[in-house]
């Protein structure tokens, strides 16, 4: 290299090690392992289906956080219309009812959060709105969470309602009724990622 070319390369280094640049993000960001929910239902439900949650890289304007997560979600044998979706605190999934999973999962670091639904704030981390069954039963999911972190959530519950998530008007969890079908939150097995249920 000559001595023309030194204060280049060097810029570039720095450049590229700087929190500035997106390459300092990326990597840790898509290096995350993604993870799983696998569904069983509770009693007398026969709700069934996975839920993942994956490293998203992307820019957002007036954020300093660069890693988003991709929720992705396909459920069966649920009625028709509008299901309440969310994390729940526990990872134990012990009661048939669903009940031992507790309530909805607020953060990690414990502060006191209200109910709301995806798009308000503030909203527990685990609010996640509704998820929508067609008349057949089955019913996908698929948004980016700008809240969520990934190794906030591994081995807490999730639970899908029997009725509809009323957001913030219906305090303290939006109403929706009982639990229909739980599962623990894991790291996913890339193996088996295509195989959503
Ligand atoms: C669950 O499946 C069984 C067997 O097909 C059926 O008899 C039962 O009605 C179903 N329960 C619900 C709540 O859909």
């Amino acid at each position: 290299m000559s001595i023309s070319t030194l204060p280049l390369f060097l810029l570039a280094v720095l450049l590229s090690c700087s929190a500035a640049s997106p390459f300092y993000w990326k990597k840790p960001c898509l290096s995350q392992p993604s993870l799983t929910c696998y569904f069983t239902p509770t009693a007398g439900h026969n709700v069934t289906g996975s839920v993942q949650f994956s490293p998203l890289f992307m820019r957002k304007a007036r954020s300093r956080n660069r890693c988003f997560v991709r929720i992705t979600a396909k459920l069966n044998n649920l009625s028709p219309g509008y299901h309440g979706f969310h994390i729940h605190t526990y990872g134990d999934i012990r009661s048939s009812d669903g009940k031992s999973t507790g309530g909805h999962f607020s953060n990690p670091s414990g502060i006191a959060r209200q109910h709301a639904l995806p798009g308000d704030w503030p909203r527990h981390w685990g609010d996640f709105g509704s998820l929508e069954a067609a008349g057949d039963g089955t019913a996908t999911y698929d948004r980016v969470d700008y809240i969520i972190k990934l190794r906030g959530i591994v081995g807490r519950g999730m639970i899908v309602h029997a009725l509809e998530d009323k957001g913030k008007e219906a305090q303290p969890s939006g109403g929706a009724g009982s639990r229909q079908a739980r599962c623990v939150i894991g790291i996913a097995n890339p193996d088996y990622m295509a195989n959503m249920s």
